[in-house]
């Protein structure tokens, strides 16, 4: 028997890591995947090795991150609860794909994770493991064992030589990163009215403490996906990584909320996106001068629903193909460049261009119009519009 782990490195799957092969007297796989979260990842390699792993894979998925994960979803503006841009709920259906893929190639009947049995990403891995796989067995150690506090866990990695990272720079959050984003969760944040100290935000500099002088940037799309920063075109792992340290040098893409679980509870979390955060406002600049408004405002309807089938962890679902599929329609003319002014955690459009801009001066203008827009043309259509009110008041009296 055989099992494909999703291993960080850290201490939590290198338990589980050791845990599966006594509990299942199994064969374990191991999986690290490179999404950008900027972990060496050789000591993790070495650490499943010696823990006993029979093969490990470690994959560099950056790109395929950025550019079939991220760039579709942002094509769509989404955002979770009017303020998350979802950074680890995106990960998690790559993750998923790649554990699934391996399962094949090793010949594993099963793969397994480090999620609780209390969040999000259990049910992300597992339902696009089964939306892959339908077949797939899934094994949740937290799920399973007794190793329910801090203490049995180390005691259990203590029993079995399975090393611990020195509590000097052990992070008292559980935090997740990637390209797109690092998380916070847990520690004095379980406090919703607790600020958490500054010390935690490891990608942004503090708004107050940014420079005195403003950025501008010119983000350049092509069919919806940023293709260029200031005229230099760059692939999409390597052109959201400027944009984070862009953004975290300005100190923009901060968050603190506190947000509905798929399971039921709510959790209160910070999160980094800066690079995203910028994205997102320069996605929504050029879609304003080059989408239909009708177009335009069924995005934005739609949206909300499309941001929970991710944050859900619907990837991998008829539901999300089809909004993809509507979504990517709307993105063919969105082509141009947007001008960001980067300053003291803003990020303000000052500018945008497109060859397919809708936007018509001549009809938009204040001054004397060339017959373009008749303005009579209005009285009429005010007088239609409001026939109903009219007949409701008159009614009323
Ligand atoms: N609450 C966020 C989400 O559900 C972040 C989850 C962070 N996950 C983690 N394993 N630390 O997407
Ligand atoms: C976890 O519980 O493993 C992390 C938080 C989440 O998945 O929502």
């Amino acid at each position: 028997k055989r099992v494909v782990l999703a291993y960080s490195g850290g201490l939590d799957t290198s338990v589980i890591l050791k845990w599966l092969q006594d509990q299942y007297q199994c064969e374990v796989v191991t999986f690290t995947a490179d999404i950008g979260q900027g972990e060496e990842l050789e000591p993790a390699r070495r650490k499943a090795e010696q823990l006993g792993a029979r093969e490990v894979f470690i994959d560099d998925l950056r790109q395929e991150f950025v550019r079939d994960y991220v760039f579709p979803m942002f094509r769509a503006n989404t955002v979770y609860e009017g303020e998350y841009l979802l950074g680890t709920s995106i990960a998690r259906p790559l993750i998923a794909k790649r554990m699934v893929e391996i399962a094949a190639e090793v010949g594993a009947d099963a793969v397994a994770h480090g999620a609780t049995g209390k969040g999000n990403d259990q049910v992300r891995f597992e339902i696009g493991a089964y939306a892959l796989n339908p077949d797939i067995r899934v094994i949740a150690p937290w799920r399973e064992w007794d190793l329910n506090s801090r203490e049995k866990l180390l005691a259990y990695a203590e029993a079995h030589q399975i090393p611990i990272e020195r509590h000097g720079n052990k992070s008292p959050y559980s935090m997740d990163a990637n390209l797109l984003h690092i998380s916070y969760e847990g520690g004095i944040l379980e406090d919703p009215w607790a600020e958490p100290e500054e010390s935690m935000w490891r990608w942004t500099t503090a708004p107050e403490k940014a420079p005195d002088q403003p950025r501008y940037i010119d983000i350049q799309f092509a069919h919806g996906d940023p293709v260029a920063i200031d005229g230099e075109a760059l692939p999409p792992a390597a052109l959201l990584a400027h944009l984070n340290t862009l953004g975290g040098e300005h100190g923009i893409g901060r968050l603190d909320i506190v947000e509905n679980r798929y399971v039921g509870m709510k959790s209160r979390g910070c999160y980094e996106t800066p690079g995203g955060s910028i994205l997102l406002k320069a996605h929504r600049a050029l879609e304003s001068i080059t989408l239909d408004r009708e177009v335009a405002h069924l995005k934005d309807e739609l949206m909300p629903r499309y941001a929970s089938i991710v944050y859900n962890g619907y990837w991998w679902s008829p539901e999300r193909r089809a909004l993809q599929t509507l979504i990517d329609q709307t993105q063919r003319l969105v082509t141009g460049v947007v001008r960001l002014k980067l300053y003291k955690g803003n990020c303000t459009v000052v500018g945008r261009r497109s060859e397919e801009s809708l936007f018509d001066p001549r009809i938009a203008t204040f001054e004397d119009d060339a017959g373009a827009y008749r303005q009579q043309d209005a009285e009429g259509f005010i007088k239609l519009n409001a026939l109903r009110l009219r007949i409701e008041k008159r009614l009323q009296g």
